[in-house]
């Protein structure tokens, strides 16, 4: 999985010693609100972040994948503090089993300490590009339609609003779409 960098921040893949800022992260409603269900359901132990960052590096296809966003390291070589997750991953279909609805989703969780500074848009510019570089013809976000802050980062990264829809997760969701820009399979290796 290729990393990837932004002027403030690096996309990595998390590794088992992120276990503990991934229980942080996924452990705090704020950030489990809109992104779990009803009622939310938080992290409660070390064990399951780090079966969560093992179930993420099994979907590391070599364009999709879960990446790590880091800050990059201070002049004074500090190293930069882990911020939250960029998603880029097939989304599920709505129906009563689990199911692929052949669409590519892109996705952002934050920790809330490093919220209102612009990293979720910076970063998933970054990730929006490398999904059309790799030749992706279409990528879809879906928010809580309550989920503000989400749906301002669609409109920052250039996707356009769709309206609601129930074609994924079994649920009412915004959907934002955008298109590759090169056209389809424009950036997939020939
Ligand atoms: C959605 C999320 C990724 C936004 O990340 P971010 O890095 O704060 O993004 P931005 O800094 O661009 O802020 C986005 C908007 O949220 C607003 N915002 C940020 N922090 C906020 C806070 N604590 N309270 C209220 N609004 C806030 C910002 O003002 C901004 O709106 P603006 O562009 O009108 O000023 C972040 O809130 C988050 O991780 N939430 C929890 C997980 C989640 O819901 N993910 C989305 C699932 S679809």
């Amino acid at each position: 999985m290729r990393a990837l960098e932004t002027d403030r921040l690096t996309l990595r893949p998390f590794t088992a010693d992120d276990a503990d800022f991934v229980l942080d992260l996924y452990s705090r409603m704020d950030v489990q609100r809109y992104i779990s269900g009803h009622p939310p359901k938080l992290m409660k132990d070390r064990t399951e972040a780090v079966a969560l960052i093992e179930a993420w590096a099994r979907r590391d296809d070599g364009t999709c994948g879960i990446w790590a966003v880091q800050e990059k390291a201070a002049e004074d070589n500090v190293a930069g503090q882990l911020t939250g997750t960029l998603l880029l991953k097939p989304i599920p279909a709505s129906g009563p089993e689990p199911q692929e609805s052949g669409d590519i989703e892109i996705g952002w969780h934050f920790h809330p300490d490093f919220w209102g500074r612009g990293y979720a848009p910076e970063a998933a510019a970054a990730l929006l590009q490398h999904g059309f570089d790799a030749g992706l013809p279409r990528i879809v976000a879906v928010t809580n339609p309550a989920n503000t802050a989400s749906m301002r980062v669609c409109g920052k990264i250039g996707l356009q609003a769709q309206g609601t829809t129930d074609r994924y997760y079994n649920k009412t969701c915004q959907l934002f779409t955008a298109d590759n820009p090169a056209g389809n399979n424009a950036g997939a290796e020939s």
